[in-house]
């Protein structure tokens, strides 16, 4: 068939064969499929969906796309984490240099921003020198000497994915459960993994809207893992309010960096995320916090950037527990604007999709594939939900390098109504649903 009859059989609510995927999957490297293609295909995908058996298939023919990572010198070490996207979701980041601190092995291949959800690779490049594309000697490299690497897809490791994500982004073709499910475990197969911990997202700004949604992609993740031999858990958590303090690029490392060192202030909710995501681990979660504590989690974190190109003097910098020397390598926008609250009581909410829209259009985030992220822009939260609240105290500074257009205008319209304060006290946020085993 040519690749327009697959595309035809698709949207006509077809079942693609393992064989017509693998045809369309390996045109995207040997030249046979197109851009357009790919959006007609995504969007076909999307309305019609496919069988679990199209998504095994999906799955293989992209991990097959490339070559793949073996370990064998690793055996019962190598576990990874990766999320289905969410706005302040910077788990990653410290917790892959935590695990490796604890003697783990971390092959982690990240994704990018997808709509507005930010992306590993794209916070890590706000890093100077950082480099997301390792050769294969490089990754061994870096997984021997320091345990862990977050590094992306590429011409050799899953290229179809690199193809298939970078056009989802900017054709309204993310949230579907085949093409979750395929990116994520086709990245994951490739690292040869022990265990891996998937933490699936709900809520205004995730992906999937409702815990059912979530669930559903779940059970679908958990399936397919099972089916290609990975031994998976999924962790069900809630995406309404954002993670932690901060939300953009460059403001994100500066978040994980405090978390590392184990600043006072650093944030509490972006912490027990983080060791939570372990707790299946025996006595994981103490592990996790107590390399924060100890400084050994920064320290792999240091040797990791060093290991992806960041310069010596720059990675030493970063570790500085003076702001202004950090500050100076993370460049944040110099136009502060505050948020101020509009009534006193305890905060009830804050709309993560508001707050992830408003970096993704001030430049944090893509529209179209070939747009250059601007890691300057960005928010820092001043309170977390149950905090109390004074009328006209700040809650929350924007970054940002455009102060006069009306569409600036528009976005602090917008940041002010993505708060919600109740004039009775609220419990803390419980950001656990369920976790499958
Ligand atoms: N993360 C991925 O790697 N792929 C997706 O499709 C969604 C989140």
């Amino acid at each position: 068939a040519s690749i327009p009859d697959l595309i035809a059989k698709k949207r006509d609510g077809h079942e693609l064969n393992p064989d017509e995927i693998e045809q369309f999957i390996s045109g995207l490297t040997n030249g046979d499929v197109q851009d357009c293609h790919v959006g007609a295909m995504l969007m076909a995908i999307f309305i019609r969906g496919m069988s679990e058996k199209e998504i095994c298939s999906m799955t293989m023919s992209m991990r097959d796309s490339g070559e793949r990572l073996k370990w064998p010198n690793y055996r019962g070490s190598v576990v990874d984490k990766h999320s289905t996207g969410g706005i302040g979701d910077k788990i990653s980041i410290p917790l892959a240099p935590a695990l490796a601190a604890c003697q783990f092995k971390v092959p982690m291949m990240a994704g990018r921003g997808l709509g507005i959800t930010g992306g590993t690779l794209d916070k890590l490049e706000s890093i100077p020198g950082y480099k997301t594309q390792l050769s294969d000697e490089q990754i061994v490299e870096l997984i021997s000497t320091v345990g862990c690497g977050i590094f992306s897809q590429s011409l050799k490791l899953n290229p179809a994915d690199r193809y298939l994500y970078a056009i989802r982004d900017v054709t309204a073709t993310v949230p579907h459960n085949a093409l979750i499910v395929s990116s994520i475990l086709s990245k994951k197969s490739i690292e040869d993994l022990d265990a891996l911990v998937l933490d699936v997202k709900y809520g205004v700004s995730a992906f999937m809207k409702t815990a059912e949604q979530a669930e559903s992609l779940a059970e679908w993740l958990h399936k397919v893992s099972e089916m290609l031999g990975m031994r998976t858990c999924c962790y069900i958590t809630e995406m309404n309010n954002p993670i932690g303090f901060c939300i953009g690029n460059a403001i994100e490392i500066e978040e994980s960096l405090d978390l590392m060192k184990y600043k006072v202030g650093h944030s509490k909710d972006l912490e027990e995320l983080v060791c939570e995501q372990v707790q299946t681990i025996e006595e994981g979660r103490e592990m996790i916090r107590e390399t924060f504590k100890n400084g050994t989690a920064l320290e792999k974190f240091h040797d990791m950037i060093i290991g992806q190109g960041a310069s010596k003097t720059i990675a030493d910098q970063l570790l500085s527990n003076d702001e202004t020397v950090v500050g100076a390598i993370l460049k944040l926008a110099p136009i502060q604007h505050k948020a101020l609250a509009p009534q006193s009581g305890f905060i009830q909410s804050m709309d993560s999709f508001k707050l992830g829209t408003i970096v993704q259009r001030l430049g944090g985030g893509r529209l179209k594939s070939t747009d250059k992220i601007d890691f300057s822009v960005g928010i820092r939260l001043l309170k977390h939900i149950g905090d109390e609240i004074k009328e006209n105290e700040a809650w929350a500074i924007l970054y940002t390098n455009d102060d006069a257009s009306t569409r600036y205008s528009l976005f602090l319209d917008e940041l002010h109504t993505a708060i919600c304060i109740s004039s009775t006290p609220v419990a803390p946020l419980q950001r656990i649903h369920k976790i499958l085993l």
